[in-house]
């Protein structure tokens, strides 16, 4: 049996109104194109959206970063950016840096998380989407799913899972990366993924090589070398058997967190874990929102989904993001509700700075 390829590839190719939701007619044409594109390119696939994000799920056995892959969901998204200008819905093609394809997505806007790997005898994934935030919002997930033994139970009582994870860490300002081994290097990792808006895990996997989990990493602004947007990142993680159990793999989400993204791509909100049907920003373009669809693979097929976190056991940490998200919001344009200055660099803020640089002035001595 061939190896089995799962390819999450995003992007925001328009929405309404405003950056709140993708359209039907778009979320449409993607499945019906890759539905087209089953029994040749790709074995099976998922459409669906977080916010204004375009996310499509696919299985195959082509491996990773790879050119017909790639090039399908390039030219889903070129087709469906052709229907939001149609409409004129906001943002169309937003993410799309350039018209022509060169052989692989990343680079050119959308992002990506793939993972090729040995189906096992039954292999649980779950499919994680976030709108309105940055790819280092996965870091604290990541750490608690596969380092912290008060959530994850299994890393203490099962034997496979004893000896820890590798995770695979990039500074996406200087472009470089480090693998950190766990339990062993626990807070060197702490000491980088800390700053989730620099360092972000790419991934994780058994000590003996085998993938966990797998992150998209692509920071967008500083592709365009403007502001378009956050990145608003995907990830996959297995489950069971070796890995974290589903429940484990979940439950670091009851946790509100605050990340790096909602309006403008400018301020700090708590990050809320919603059901597909509430998976639409509104309040002040958010919160920022993350999705989670479980399937099982077999044979290169996606059973399922299930909708994860449309259940009433996450209600609590709904009402609780309502509330950090109102004292947030209390601050209006002051820090940290406003990402800090370094930061605000990818936003629209140097536009204003470029406008009053000469009405500043020296101190009098
Ligand atoms: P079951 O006994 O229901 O298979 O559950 C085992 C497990 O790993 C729960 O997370
Ligand atoms: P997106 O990155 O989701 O397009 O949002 C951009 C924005 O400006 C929201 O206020
Ligand atoms: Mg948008
Ligand atoms: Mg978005």
């Amino acid at each position: 049996m061939a190896k089995t390829t799962v390819s999450v590839i995003k992007a925001d190719v328009g929405s309404f109104p405003g950056h709140s939701r993708t359209h039907p007619k778009l979320l449409e044409k993607a499945a019906q194109m890759l539905k087209e594109a089953e029994g040749t390119v790709i074995t099976d696939s998922f459409v669906t959206h977080c916010g204004d994000d375009l996310e499509l799920i696919m299985t195959h056995t082509k491996g990773e970063d790879n050119a017909e892959i790639h090039e399908l969901a390039w030219n889903v998204f070129m087709e469906c950016a052709k229907i939001a200008k149609e409409m004129k819905l906001y943002g169309a093609g937003q993410d799309l840096l350039g018209d022509a394809f060169s052989g692989n997505v990343k680079g050119m806007g959308p992002g990506v998380a793939e993972m090729e790997f040995e189906e096992r005898g039954s292999d649980p994934i779950l499919v994680f989407m976030a709108d309105k935030t940055e790819p280092g919002a996965w870091n604290f997930f990541l750490y608690k799913m596969f380092a912290d033994p008060f959530n994850t139970s299994g890393l203490v009582i099962d034997p496979s899972m004893h000896e820890g994870f590798v995770f695979e860490v990039h500074d996406v300002i200087a472009k470089r990366r480090i693998y950190f081994n766990t339990p062993e290097d626990t807070y060197s990792l702490l000491a980088y993924i800390g700053a989730p808006s620099r360092y972000v895990i790419k991934g994780v996997s058994k000590k003996s090589g085998e993938i966990a989990a797998s992150t998209s990493t692509q920071r967008l602004n500083m592709m365009a070398g403007r502001y378009v947007g956050k990145d608003d990142p995907v990830m996959v993680v297995r489950a069971q058997s070796g890995f974290p159990s589903v429940g484990e793999v979940i439950d670091p989400f009851r946790t509100p967190i605050l990340v790096a993204g909602w309006m403008r791509g400018s301020h700090h909100g708590p990050f809320m874990p919603v059901g597909v049907c509430d998976a639409n920003c509104t309040q002040f373009d958010g919160p920022p929102r993350v999705i989670c669809l479980g399937f099982q693979v077999s044979d290169c097929k996606l059973i399922g989904p299930a909708d994860m976190f449309d259940d009433p056991a996450f209600d609590r940490v709904r009402d609780k993001c309502c509330e950090i998200s109102d004292l947030m919001r209390n601050h209006g344009p002051f820090e940290p509700h406003r990402l800090s200055l370094d930061e605000m660099e990818y936003t629209t803020l140097p536009g204003v700075e470029k406008q009053l640089k000469d009405r500043w002035e020296p101190l009098p001595e």
